[in-house]
């Protein structure tokens, strides 16, 4: 599903309203019908009065749509227009006019004594509308809209918000100083960004998605989209009846340094999981016989290391190159340690390669400052930063990473030309042509130690398999977090280990392959069926 900004929905509105021909006052009223329709649905025991609360643009047009439908049932319908009359124009002023026709009460409300004074009605509403602002805010919310907003959240009755909650950026997902706090969003057209993002998912309630007649050709105009299931199953490598390990590639994974052999172990075994045909594992020559003790399925391979330390060394670079031919991908960086000849190891490295290769962890940490290194190599790359590496990598707080997660993940995707994992709760895939992917799958029992390894394996799995490396990093982020959500359906989300995940996986990734997905998630989005 395609998620768009404000200024994008603004260009499809204005596109089917001009080359389409459709008139803007046919869409308004396709908001208003079909909010109706989810709002019968959602609340069928519905008490009057129902008071909707407008704004003088077309947010607030969708709302009078939808209070003409109202009054039209028989209900008690009441609209408190924070604006003057003669303010509301166009289809807006269209539809104001026929509720007038109706003889259903506006009151205009123009002053902050006069909002207050309708406290009491708010109060004894059975449902609330929010129709103030849509994707028409521009700025941090001004004058009465402010103390609507707080007025609204303070108010017992449920709230149903036209497009989005008034004061919710449709871009970032965060509020311009305030915003309602909805129990129900119907959104027209597509979902907006700042509806999935946190924290805006949390003030939508339930995400309704509902078709006005813009021609869903036109939504590819944004390159960010929701996992999609039934897309990504077509990403999964086929495995055909008569094939061999050789046809699953060979991965090399560079991993490890003293007290980190489970990072490296569980690198290699994500890979295995995945269906990788061949893993061989890199670690520190003093650290091999204890990964030939704890891996059995994947091989092992002695490197050289930094004088007097369990740490790769920079001789360990030639020894690298020479193991490629016959590999098909390379993943790096798990438990690797800060060593400086591990860093400048891991820099040549990234260079260097030819084959497609996932960097995580102290991979990153050794790029953070070399990012031209990305640049500069000739392979495809995937980085999968955590928000504390994306800081390191960008000089900026883990704040500030975590307010923009998906401008950041596009920025660093086109600064380095590699795709971009940003990790943490709605895992964000991006890539360098502004393609990205907002995951839906994942809990917190992945926030332990080792389920980065795992997903890094994975990731570098599906790149022995040959898959793109976006496609490669959206699957394994994918299932990386459906499993997680299976075992916290049975288990909770406290306690689960990076190892259970990957004895979970082939069953995971089965049902997935399949299609019979376990039911673990809220949807993030519904969408109205029109039959
Ligand atoms: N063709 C259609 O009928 C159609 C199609 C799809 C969707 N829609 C609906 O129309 C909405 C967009 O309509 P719109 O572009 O007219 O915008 P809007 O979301 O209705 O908001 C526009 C109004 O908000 C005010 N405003 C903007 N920023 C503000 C701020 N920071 N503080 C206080 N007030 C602020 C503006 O005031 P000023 O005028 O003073 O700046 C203007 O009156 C969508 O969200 C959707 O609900 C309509």
């Amino acid at each position: 599903m395609r998620l768009l900004t404000a200024a994008q929905m603004r260009e499809l509105d204005q596109r089917t309203i001009e080359a389409m021909g459709i008139p803007g006052i046919v869409l308004m009223e396709n908001a208003g019908r079909t909010t109706y329709q989810i709002l019968r649905q959602e609340f069928p025991e519905l008490d009057d009065p129902v008071v909707v609360l407008a704004g003088r643009g077309n947010n607030g047009g969708d709302g009078f749509v939808v209070a003409r439908y109202l009054a039209n049932a028989g209900r008690e319908v009441i609209v408190l227009l924070l604006a003057e009359r003669d303010q509301v124009q166009g289809d807006a002023r269209i539809n104001l006019d026929i509720l007038e026709q109706l003889s259903v009460l506006v009151y205009e409300i123009t002053s902050e004594e006069e909002l207050r004074e309708q406290v009491p009605l708010l109060q004894s509403a059975g449902l609330l509308i929010d129709a103030l602002l849509g994707t028409g805010l521009a700025s941090e919310v001004r004058g009465l809209y402010r103390l609507a907003i707080d007025i609204l959240n303070a108010m017992l009755a449920p709230v149903l918000a036209i497009d989005i909650p008034s004061g919710l950026s449709a871009d970032t997902g965060q509020p311009q100083g305030a915003a309602v706090v909805a129990d129900v969003t119907v959104t027209y057209g597509w979902p907006k960004l700042g509806q999935i993002l946190p924290p805006g998912r949390d003030l939508v309630g339930r995400l309704w998605q509902v078709d006005i007649s813009i021609p869903p050709s036109l939504a590819e105009i944004s390159g960010v989209t929701l996992a999609d299931p039934a897309q990504l199953r077509l990403a999964l490598p086929h495995r055909r009846r008569d094939s061999h390990k050789g046809n699953f590639g060979h991965l090399l994974v560079v991993a490890g340094s003293v007290g980190k052999t489970g990072a490296a172990t569980l690198t290699g075994e994500g890979a295995l999981r995945v269906g990788a045909g061949l893993v061989t594992v890199g670690i520190p020559a003093s650290l091999n016989a204890i990964l030939e003790m704890k891996l059995t399925e994947a091989m092992t391979m002695p490197l050289a290391e930094a004088e007097g330390v369990a740490a790769l060394g920079r001789r360990a670079l030639e020894e690298i190159a020479a193991a490629v031919p016959g590999k098909t991908a390379l993943a790096v960086g798990p438990g690797l340690g800060t060593h400086h000849e591990t860093v400048t190891l891991v820099r040549e490295l990234v260079r260097r390669s030819t084959l497609p290769l996932v960097v995580d962890a102290d991979g990153l940490n050794a790029l953070a400052h070399d990012v031209e290194s990305v640049f500069a190599s000739q392979a495809p790359i995937v980085l999968t930063p955590h928000p504390g590496e994306m800081s390191r990598i960008l000089k900026c707080s883990t704040k500030e990473v975590q307010d923009n997660r998906l401008y950041v993940a596009l920025e660093v995707a086109e600064k380095t030309g590699a795709v971009v994992v940003l990790k943490g709760a709605q895992s964000i895939v991006a890539d360098p042509n502004g393609r990205a992917m907002i995951n839906t799958t994942g809990n917190p029992a992945l926030a332990q130690g080792g389920s980065g390894d795992v997903l890094t394996g994975m990731i570098g799995g599906f790149l022995a398999q040959k898959v793109d490396p976006f496609q490669a990093a959206c699957l394994a982020v994918y299932l990386h977090g459906l499993t997680a959500d299976v075992l916290a359906a049975s288990h909770g989300t406290c306690g689960i280990l990076a190892g259970e995940l990957l004895l979970e996986l082939p069953e995971v990734i089965n049902a997935f392959a399949l299609g019979n997905l376990p039911k673990t998630e809220e949807q993030p989005c519904y969408r109205l069926v029109i039959s």
